[in-house]
């Protein structure tokens, strides 16, 4: 039997590299990594299976890059996420985010708010943009969080309090050749099929795409069991 892929993560990296490599801005990198994002989106959104793709697209550790490059992609996002509400709307995908967002200005706040409100509805495919995400700083403020509630601290009740109670990721993929999670759904990935590739985050094609879920559907996964 096939292996049923409902969650999908994906560690977007390699835009930097993939614009210093053509003699290009870093933030150049940034832009075509956008248009990689909706393309991948539109994949999930036609997938039979796929409810839910989660994008790593900020780290809690993303804040030590130089000044100016947070700053773009922080106008990045706000961007996107303005020209995309109508594919999301179009598509009937829903808009959500895990990380602690509070740290981003209000026009960004609101940005998101607003596009979280409008497409609430939605439920083809939920995409959650990772926006200032750790795995570690999730797990902390889901533990923080059934202290202060009074609450025991156990596996199902730190699963409801993450950012994500969704199901965990049946499948994540990490680009540009790095083979590490760096700080990405700690909690989440327990289980998980991990793929890397060595394409950088702009080149990375649907096609490669659809042969990654071919193989993970032909995987044997076990849980620690026979
Ligand atoms: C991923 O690409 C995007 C973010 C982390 C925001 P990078 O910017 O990390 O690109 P490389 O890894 O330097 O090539
Ligand atoms: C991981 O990529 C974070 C995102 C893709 C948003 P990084 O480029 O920040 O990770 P490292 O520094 O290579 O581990
Ligand atoms: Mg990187």
């Amino acid at each position: 039997m096939k292996n049923s892929l409902q969650h999908l993560a994906i560690i977007m990296d390699g835009n930097g590299r993939w614009a210093t490599n053509r003699g290009l801005a870093r933030n150049k990198g940034h832009e075509e990594g956008a248009l990689t994002v909706r393309r991948v989106t539109e994949y999930c959104a036609n997938h039979d299976t796929i409810e839910t793709l989660t994008l790593y697209a900020f780290s809690t550790e993303n804040w030590n890059r130089p000044a100016i490059e947070v700053k773009f992609i922080m106008a990045l996002i706000d961007r996107y996420l303005q020209s995309e509400l109508d594919i999301y709307m179009s598509r009937n995908v829903r808009f959500e985010t895990i990380g602690d967002v509070s740290k981003f200005s209000k026009s960004l706040i609101k940005r998101i708010e607003i596009t979280k409100e409008t497409t609430k509805n939605n439920n083809k495919l939920t995409q959650i943009l990772a926006l200032n995400y750790g795995g570690r700083n999730e797990i902390v403020r889901a533990v923080n969080s059934l202290i202060e509630a009074k609450m025991e601290v156990n596996e199902p009740n730190i699963g409801e309090a993450l950012d994500t109670p969704y199901k965990d990721i049946d499948l994540a993929i990490r680009t540009s050749g790095e083979h590490r999670i760096s700080n990405f759904l700690l909690w989440q990935l327990s289980y998980s099929e991990l793929v890397f590739t060595d394409t950088l985050w702009p080149d990375f094609s649907n096609d490669e795409l659809s042969q990654i879920i071919d193989i993970y559907q032909k995987k044997n996964r076990r849980f620690g069991g026979l």
